[in-house]
């Protein structure tokens, strides 16, 4: 074990002797990415999936601020945080995982609009995270083939686990599902997502990962179309049932999160507190440059809460705004480029409301943390208890 281990600290240093600058090039002290998760993060791997169309966004005007040539899927005017993301760390485009012969040594994006922690969540329309994570098996498996299992394992042990997903557990699976109501109250529906999502994160560790990332939830219930769902729309408000239910799944991820710190050696992570990110932003847009927290860009009817942009879903008739920048909200349930810019941002550097690691770190303080935790030196082990 220990001479195997001593080979990959070996090759992580050829590695990094070898990615040195020579002839101008830039250093390469990045790491690759590997998405999971909902539309919040989704490249378009629905577009290669039997689904329909409440589930795509590959028209326009999807992505028509212009930065891709044509829509590809995101539900946004154009790109997703995930891909501010790709660019600070100095990656390219991360691909979804349906494109075909997509280049995998960067990362690969699995998120899938729509889906959700658990698999009844939307089920037969996405590709839920538990099947995620079997695709990223196989990509594990086609990279140790293409690489060899010495610098696969490298990559894997130092790429950043982005998991943006559980709003639509709480949004459709559980709010739109009556049965589910009458089954489960919120609470225990909540520690079940959470449940599920722990798995996960522990199946990733257990394959490799060791830094991650997530977004939590944000405040569900000020969605344009959850608004116009508030059963006390006339009040104008947020719905206090769904924004609830994204509270209470912070709180348990926070706990989650701290106590596998302190469990899983190596374990690194960065998380926000999206919600009262979002919730600011909504309530005060003018302080963050914008002019409507509230409607929607692009839909029909209250708020345009109802997900008709674009006019390929029912109903077809759908108002766009003139300006998208001006928005918090492009559709019903998704917010606009410049929101996901912010968020990006926020991750990447921010202080006080992102921790404890910023995303920052965790792409380029990669010296410090491979070489100690490639190594899983057995001496070390009781220094845990
Ligand atoms: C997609 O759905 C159609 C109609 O239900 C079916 O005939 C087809 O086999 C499905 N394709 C895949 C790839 O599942
Ligand atoms: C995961 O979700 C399923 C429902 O899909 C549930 O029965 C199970 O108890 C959950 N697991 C955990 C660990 O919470």
């Amino acid at each position: 074990m220990a001479r195997l281990n001593l080979f990959y600290l070996f090759v992580t240093l050829l590695l990094s002797i070898s990615l040195k600058p020579c002839y101008g090039l830039p250093e390469k002290t990045t790491s690759a990415l590997f998405i999971f998760g909902d539309s919040t993060a989704h490249p378009g791997n629905n577009n290669y999936i039997n689904t329909t169309a409440g589930m795509r966004a590959d028209w326009k005007p999807y992505g028509q601020n212009g930065f891709f040539e044509a829509p590809t899927g995101r539900f946004s005017d154009g790109r997703v945080f995930v891909d501010f993301i790709a660019e600070y760390a100095k990656l390219p485009l991360i691909p979804p995982f349906y494109q075909p012969s997509a280049d995998l040594t960067n990362g690969v994006n699995f998120a899938s609009g729509g889906a959700g922690v658990l698999p009844q969540t939307n089920q037969g329309l996405v590709v839920d995270l538990q099947t995620q994570l079997r695709s990223f098996e196989e990509v594990q498996k086609s990279l140790t083939e293409n690489l060899g299992e010495a610098e696969a394992k490298a990559l894997l042990s130092e790429a950043v686990y982005f998991i943006s997903v559980g709003s639509n557990d709480y949004v459709a699976g559980y709010l739109g599902n009556p049965k589910m109501q009458e089954y489960f109250v919120p609470e225990v529906y909540v520690e079940m997502v959470i449940g599920n999502l722990t798995n996960a994160i522990q199946v990733l560790y257990e394959k490799g990962a060791r830094k991650f990332g997530f977004l939590s939830m944000c405040p569900l219930g000020c969605m344009p179309l959850m608004r116009a769902r508030n059963p006390k729309s006339s009040e104008g408000g947020c719905f206090e049932a769904a924004s609830g239910l994204a509270l209470a799944h912070n709180n348990a991820l926070n706990a989650v999160l701290t106590s596998l710190g302190q469990l899983l050696k190596g374990f690194k992570y960065c998380n926000s507190e999206f919600y009262t990110w979002l919730y600011d932003r909504i309530n005060n847009p003018a302080s963050y440059g914008f002019k409507e927290g509230v409607n929607a860009c692009c839909g029909t009817g209250p708020y345009g809460g109802v997900s008709s942009c674009g006019g390929k879903r029912k109903p077809v008739e759908f108002q766009l705004c003139d300006n998208a920048d001006d928005y918090i909200w492009w559709d019903s349930g998704h917010p606009t480029e410049r929101i996901h810019e912010q968020i990006a941002k926020t991750l990447w550097k921010d202080g006080p409301s992102v921790g404890p690691y910023k995303l920052e770190d965790l792409f380029f303080d990669k010296e410090k943390l491979t070489i100690a935790d490639i190594l899983d030196a057995p001496d070390e082990e009781h220094f845990q208890y």
